[in-house]
């Protein structure tokens, strides 16, 4: 049995990419595995939201993922802050964590690049909390898109360092959890990049049908292939990653015969992976909306899941502060 953590920012609704990259596989294990589930408030912190909107987003969260099929009863779902172990054992990772190796990560650069007038230190240290959150479990396996790979590496770079540094086999080294060997990257409907909050080209667990039939015929393609079993230019392959993860193997293989022989109609493909991606998320969407607004469910939900969390957390930090020599009097 594998201890598995999967966890999201609190800073909006979840979305195809989310759900695939993140939460489709942890459904499907949570009841093989020692899973934990937790929402990233601290995490969002550092892009600094308002303030009245952090609690509703971490509403709008907990249900999306209650709806899209995670048991409390059989998983731990919890919310980061409710759990103080976790920012302790990340101060005390910090003193293993080097301020050169977390300026070279792309997460970091790229949130100096976008926002240059707040380069905080939390956004620094943002792969050490993350670890912390890994390794407060022991966690072995974590389901994580492709773009959360680097601070997957810098976590088993600090539970080795750890292990070495004090002379123990304490950590695990936590391995991303894929189905396929692969880890995802939905793209966006946009023509390029990965499909997330900050870009604005989501497809979100809870649009309406229409919503989905919308945003899906406005996709971005091109005029179209001229010669027969031509490569495909990223909008259109963009477009064929989602089909593949929200169509049947032979709906994606009539349409890449389709481009193969040139026959292809974007508009049939458009119409296709809108109906597809309504189906995936139907059942999500109405759940949602019977469980959002059952506060006292949310509130029983994350009572249960902080207490869940602590004590596994508790375990870990009190032989971590024995480790280093951190003992009572
Ligand atoms: P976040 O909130 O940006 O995204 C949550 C999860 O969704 C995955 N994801 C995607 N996967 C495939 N295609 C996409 N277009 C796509 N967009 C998002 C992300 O890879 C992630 O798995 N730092 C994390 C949150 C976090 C965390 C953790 C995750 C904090 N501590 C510990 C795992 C373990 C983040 O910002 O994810």
């Amino acid at each position: 049995m594998e201890t598995v953590l999967s966890g999201i920012r609190s800073t909006g609704q979840l979305h195809l990419g989310n759900y695939f990259g993140a939460l489709r596989n942890f459904v499907e294990m949570q009841h093989e595995n020692r899973c934990f589930f937790f929402i990233a408030d601290y995490h969002s912190l550092t892009t600094h939201p308002d303030p009245t909107h952090l609690h509703d987003n971490i509403r709008t969260i907990l249900a999306e993922y209650l709806a899209a099929g995670l048991d409390p009863d059989v998983a731990t779902l919890y919310i980061q802050s409710d759990v103080p172990e976790v920012a302790e054992l990340s101060l005390l990772l910090s003193m293993h964590a080097y301020v050169g190796e977390l300026e070279r990560t792309a997460s970091f650069k790229e949130k100096i690049r976008k926002q240059p007038d707040n380069v905080n230190v939390g956004l620094l240290s943002y792969p050490v909390l993350m670890a912390a959150d890994i390794l407060i479990h022991r966690a072995t396996r974590v389901p994580v898109g492709k773009d959360q790979e680097q601070h997957l590496e810098l976590t088993r770079r600090f539970a080795r360092r750890f292990n070495q540094i004090y002379g123990v086999d304490f950590f695990p080294e936590s391995q991303p959890y894929t189905s396929n060997h692969e880890l995802i990257k939905i793209p966006g409907l946009n023509g390029s990049g990965k499909m997330g909050k900050s870009e604005g080209n989501c497809v979100y667990l809870t649009d309406d049908e229409k919503t989905i039939h919308k945003k899906v015929m406005k996709a971005v393609t091109d005029s179209g292939p001229t010669e027969p079993n031509s490569p495909m230019p990223e909008v259109i392959a963009n477009l064929f990653t989602i089909l593949r993860a929200v169509s049947t193997p032979e709906v994606v293989a009539d349409f890449t015969a389709k481009w193969n022989d040139c026959s292809i109609r974007y508009g049939d493909l458009k119409k296709q992976l809108a109906a597809d991606i309504n189906a995936t998320v139907a059942p999500i969407r109405e759940r949602y909306a019977e469980i959002v607004g059952d506060e006292a469910y949310l509130s029983k939900v994350v009572r249960q899941g902080a207490e869940k969390a602590r004590a596994s957390a508790d375990a870990t930090l009190s032989q971590v502060r024995e480790i280093m020599g951190i003992r009572k009097f």
